[in-house]
């Protein structure tokens, strides 16, 4: 494929993770722009080393927001965009529980935006492709048993899934209404290398390793389907490339954890990486004994899990990395590049985190 390919989103986490596999691991020829806001959850950063082997070649960093309709229309023209990979959102549950606005901004509005745009520059061509990134949380909460599938009704239950629900629900109406060669896919909790430390798994990291208290929400009882990254990331690669126009695809680990059972193989994997004995911050105690229980997310969905049946047999995808793998790798990267971690705790982060932590 030679073409040009706009990510959205492209310095937060899994953005900066899929422009990295496209760029190195799938023989792509064509550009990437990476349109980004920059928000407290992106840094250019993330992308240092692919800058520096690309840029100005076949890659362009561009700050901007995904709600600007002038950029992104000049951006779909100058550089003759034919496939657009949506991940610029609002990601975090906590935060749209604590202050909505931007969630209903970004991930309603910005991709209606987006839509617009597509649809005004492409006209009917077929030959594009505008991808859009969603989640598992759009489903609602599970009891015991069953999965998500890709027909199961939409029950989102916070404003970040809530938003994440309209913005799929706008995708899907431009493909029937306008013809849009769209396509979505679910996916359930991604981790791995540059995720930002507002999330569980990194969050945790960073705690342990400083041996402070890992705040556990409830009972620690709430499970999530967790994926490493770059699975989802070829799983969105192979969506854009044989995917079928104006068809969802939910993507998830077969991975269920319970938040406990995810912090104490979190646990182990550090110790076997740095054993307590050559981390002074313990003080002698293991790191599973800073496990510390908070008061619960409000409206905490139970648990999560994905039935990604369908896109295994359409399009012959499966994850290539097991949970005990992927967290090793996870750990190991994140010892490495401390300073960059150190770095994306910016301090109106450090503030929020401090205030909510209080609370608790
Ligand atoms: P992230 O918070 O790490 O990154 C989001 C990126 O979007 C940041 O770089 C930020 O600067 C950018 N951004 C925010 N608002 C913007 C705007 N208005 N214009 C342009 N850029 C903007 O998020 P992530 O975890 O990498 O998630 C990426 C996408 O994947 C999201 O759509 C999210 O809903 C979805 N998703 C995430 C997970 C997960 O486990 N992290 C799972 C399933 C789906
Ligand atoms: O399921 C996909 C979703 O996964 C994505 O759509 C979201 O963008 C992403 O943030 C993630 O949402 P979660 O709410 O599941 O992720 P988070 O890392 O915030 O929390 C994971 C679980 O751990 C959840 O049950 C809440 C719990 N938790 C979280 C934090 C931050 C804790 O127990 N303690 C914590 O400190």
């Amino acid at each position: 494929m030679t073409k040009t390919m706009l990510v959205t989103g492209g310095a937060g986490f899994i953005g900066s993770n899929f422009i990295r596999f496209v760029l190195k691991k799938t023989g792509f020829k064509g550009r990437v722009i990476n349109l980004d806001k920059l928000t407290y959850a992106g840094l250019r950063e993330n992308l240092h080393d692919i800058e520096l082997r690309f840029g100005g070649k076949r890659y362009f960093f561009i700050k901007g927001d995904i709600c600007d309709s002038k950029k992104v229309n000049i951006i779909i023209k100058k550089y003759a965009v034919s496939v657009i990979v949506n991940f610029a959102a609002e990601t975090h549950v906590d935060r749209s529980i604590h202050g909505p606005k931007d969630f209903i901004e970004t991930n309603i509005n910005g991709v209606f935006n987006l839509l617009e745009c597509a649809r005004a520059n492409w006209k009917d061509r077929k030959d594009v492709r505008f991808h859009h990134i969603s989640t598992d949380e759009v489903f609602g909460s599970l009891v015991k048993t069953g999965r998500f599938t890709e027909t199961t009704p939409y029950d989102p239950r916070s404003p970040y899934s809530a938003s994440k629900a309209a913005s799929d629900h706008l995708v899907r109406a431009y493909f029937h209404t306008y013809g849009l060669p769209v396509t979505i896919s679910n996916c359930s909790n991604n981790y791995g290398p540059y995720q930002h430390p507002e999330k569980l798994i990194p969050l945790a990291l960073f705690k342990a390793v400083a041996g402070e208290g890992i705040p556990v929400y409830g009972d620690g009882g709430n499970t999530r389907d967790w994926l490493f990254v770059e699975d989802h990331c070829r799983a969105v690669w192979l969506i854009i490339n044989k995917g079928k126009a104006g068809k969802t695809y939910n993507v998830g680990g077969n991975c269920e954890k319970k938040n406990l059972e995810t912090i104490k193989a979190l646990c182990l994997a550090l110790e076997k990486i740095r054993p307590r004995a050559k981390n002074p911050a313990l003080k002698g105690r293991r790191y599973e004994d800073l496990i510390t229980f908070v008061k619960d997310r409000p409206g905490h969905d139970r648990r999560y899990a994905i039935d990604s049946g369908k896109i295994k047999k359409a399009l012959g995808w499966k994850p290539l990395f097991g949970f005990n793998k992927g967290l090793e790798a996870t750990v190991a990267w994140y010892l490495v590049y401390s300073a960059h971690l150190k770095k994306t705790v910016d301090a109106s982060y450090r503030a929020w985190l401090k205030k909510n932590y209080t609370e608790r």
